[in-house]
């Protein structure tokens, strides 16, 4: 069965604490937190201190998605907030040097939390193969990150084929492949068949009349 990770991102901030509950009743397997700067995506979200304030009210693993520049500069915040995961974005690294991923994810795991790489839905997932060592997840965005409630980029199955493909050549086959965006209950068999084992699930989840049965449907 697939992990459901709900993303905050749709949840009313003005009522956090009610909305972590809520997704913890629902089922949920892990809290995504979707952390936006205003510079690698446009609009602002949250920091260190909202991941600080939810810690104490779940003991699901709090799924830290960096949608960042710069990501190296800011692990250490996430680390100490509590983040059981930390993923960063190949593409924010990537213009900086050509080490700057991997040195973020051994940062990520010199503080005993779980790392993983995020390829955006027009980058090729070979791209970071050469840090699937090092990761606990492989993060493939099915659209472009931002904001929440856009549609499903389905050329991201191919993505998602090929991280499962890649990770069983190497002798990884325990690794996360978490996929973010568009996931609905329609389409959320598909992507489990193409070998995702966590989805990420915003609007679906949030906007369900029943939250239980969205988080049960999505899992399958
Ligand atoms: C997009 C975020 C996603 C998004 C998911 O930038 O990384 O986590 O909030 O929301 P839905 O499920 O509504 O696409
Ligand atoms: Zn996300």
């Amino acid at each position: 069965m697939a992990k459901v990770a709900p993303s905050i991102l749709s949840a009313d901030f003005s009522a956090m604490g009610e909305a972590i509950k809520k997704l913890e009743l629902a089922g949920a397997d892990l809290v995504h937190c979707d952390v936006m700067d205003g510079s690698f995506v446009a609009p602002i979200t949250f920091g260190g201190q909202m991941v600080k304030n939810i810690r104490p009210l779940t003991k699901l693993p709090l799924d830290v998605h960096l949608m960042i520049e710069h990501p190296k500069t800011q692990i250490k915040f996430f680390a100490e907030a509590g983040a059981d995961i930390i993923t960063v974005h190949y593409e924010a690294c990537a213009k900086i040097s050509p080490d700057y991923l991997r040195e973020t994810l051994e940062l990520i795991i010199s503080y005993g939390v779980k790392c993983g790489a995020v390829v955006n839905p027009d980058t090729d997932v070979e791209k970071i193969f050469d840090v699937f060592p090092l990761c606990d997840m492989v993060l493939i965005m099915s659209v472009f990150p931002g904001y929440g409630g856009q549609k499903f980029i389905p050329s991201a199955l191919e993505n998602v084929r090929k991280a499962r493909e890649y990770a069983l050549t190497i002798g990884k086959p325990d690794i996360d492949i978490e996929i973010d965006g568009g996931v609905n209950i329609a389409n959320a068999a598909a992507i489990r068949e193409a070998g995702a084992n966590v989805l990420v699930a915003g609007s679906a989840v949030f906007g369900a009349a029943d939250m239980s049965a969205a988080v049960a449907a999505i899992k399958g």
